[in-house]
């Protein structure tokens, strides 16, 4: 029996992604295991990307800390983004941990344990590399659901976002050889699974050699007619009419496009570095739903940037109505250590009108989402059958193919995790259809 590791992961689908990379790298010396009672190694792949991500590890981390006082020869590290913009502070005394590595250095890490089992050695390894995308790695997945799985294609960025440390914590923009997605996509394919999610920080950037992210697409989609394609995230300065052509042409691939938008105002677009316009993303929008008629549209907002105006905070307000998005991840301005905006700019908005403006935009999301949703009652929609949801009575749960939640009741038919299902929705909230088995 080998030694058990326990990986907990914060942050990004990058970050889940990763830890399976990870246990895969450490596959022939761990076993992985779903709780950490139970653990030699864990391992925490954390996530930098606002103040409140990184207080939760450091909170959660107080508890393992203290396990290790009681357990010789737990190990702990820290891995991730926190990882790359903490560096040494993390091995101080007063947290104890015994490895720090970054996310381009995974490979290091049994090297590092090598050491730390011969009693010497610092445990950390940082460097951020311009090559690695872990190609010829293949994940160990540890994912219950094995009917949806989520592909890195690239890793870094370098977008420079004024407000935000990813390119920080991920180092330059790099991308995966085509062949080594193809590859890992038909063994999914293989393994039964029936959606793949291609990811990266900005997908529509994908270069490998020659090859741009719509032919790495229309490859993909071209694995089984029968598989569902979706990627994550776009960013709306490079989403090209070339992607939406190929998004029209094949079936399979979901029509359902996350399109941040971060701030409805020129000013605020500018002083985020985000390098588009109010309108050259609202003509964005017009291109998609013109190849996409049938389209659902999700996006990230930040609320209370730095000198953020109460006319501006308006005009998100604005350009969401406009958008009429189907969904949205909504936060809070944070403000990140080494970003342009903490060097130059102040943060200014108190926290009570920032948590006024973020409540203004969920609450017009939530209405935007009902009524997005609302479009559906009545129509029938294909469902990729993703399980039971146990904490909805026992109804199935699965997806359309614009990514909405679909619930329904169970009859007579036997239906697989993995199945497609017509279901008629029959009633909506602003988070799900729920419907019935055609
Ligand atoms: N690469 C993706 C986003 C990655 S981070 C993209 O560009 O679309 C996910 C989201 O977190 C961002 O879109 C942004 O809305 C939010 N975010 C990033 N930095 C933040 C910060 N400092 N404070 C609050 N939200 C932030
Ligand atoms: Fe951050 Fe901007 Fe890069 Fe997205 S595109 S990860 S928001 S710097
Ligand atoms: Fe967080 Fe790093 Fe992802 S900062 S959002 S885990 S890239």
């Amino acid at each position: 029996m080998k030694p058990k590791l326990y990986i907990e992961t914060y942050g990004c689908q990058m970050n889940f992604a990763d830890s399976d990379v990870l246990a895969a790298i450490l596959a022939p010396r761990y076993d992985r295991t779903d709780t950490y009672k139970s653990a030699d190694l864990i391992l925490m792949n954390t996530c930098s990307i606002r103040d409140h991500a990184e207080q939760k590890v450091l909170n959660r981390l107080r508890e393992f800390v203290a396990l290790k006082k009681r357990r010789a020869g737990l190990h702990i590290g820290i891995v991730g983004c926190m990882a790359e913009r903490m560096k040494d502070e993390l091995l101080e005394e007063a947290l104890r941990v015994d490895l720090v590595v970054g996310p381009d250095a995974y490979r290091q890490i049994p090297d590092l344990l090598d050491q730390l089992e011969a009693g010497g050695g610092k445990g950390l390894a940082v460097a951020l590399s311009e090559e690695e995308t872990y190609h010829d790695i293949i994940p160990l997945r540890a994912a219950e659901n094995k009917v949806s799985a989520f592909v890195s294609i690239m890793r870094g960025c370098q977008n420079f976002c004024a407000y935000c440390v990813v390119p920080y914590t991920r180092g330059a923009e790099r991308s995966r050889p085509m062949d080594s997605i193809v590859d890992e996509v038909r063994r999914l394919w293989d393994e039964g699974y029936r959606e793949v999610t291609l990811l990266g920080q900005n997908v529509n950037s994908y270069r490998f050699g020659e090859i741009g992210f719509p032919r790495l697409m229309a490859e993909v989609a071209a694995v089984n007619p029968q598989l569902r394609v979706r990627f994550a995230t776009s960013h709306p300065k490079d989403l090209s009419d070339e992607l939406l052509e190929v998004m029209a042409a094949h079936a399979n691939i979901c029509p359902a496009i996350h399109l941040p938008v971060q701030a409805g105002s020129d000013s605020m677009l500018k002083r985020m570095n985000r390098k588009y316009t109010r309108q050259h993303y609202l003509q964005r929008v017009a291109a998609i739903r013109r190849y996409l008629p049938d389209v659902s549209l999700s996006t990230d907002i930040i609320a209370g940037f730095c000198g953020e105006t109460e006319a501006e905070h308006q005009e998100t307000l604005s350009l969401m109505r406009e958008v009429g998005y189907d969904s949205a991840f909504m936060f809070k301005y944070s403000d990140r250590p080494g970003t342009f905006a903490h060097r130059h700019y102040t943060d200014d908005i108190p926290e009570a009108e920032k948590t006024r403006r973020l409540n203004e935009i969920i609450a017009l999301q939530t209405e935007l989402s009902l009524a997005c949703n609302q479009k559906y009652v009545g129509r029938t929609v294909e469902v990729l059958v993703e399980g039971v949801s146990e904490k909805r009575g026992h109804q199935y749960i699965g997806r359309n193919p614009q990514n909405k939640v679909v619930l329904f009741e169970p009859t007579e038919a036997v239906v697989r995790p993995g199945d497609y299902v017509q279901v008629r929705v029959t009633r909506c909230s602003a988070v799900t259809l729920l419907g019935e088995l055609v």
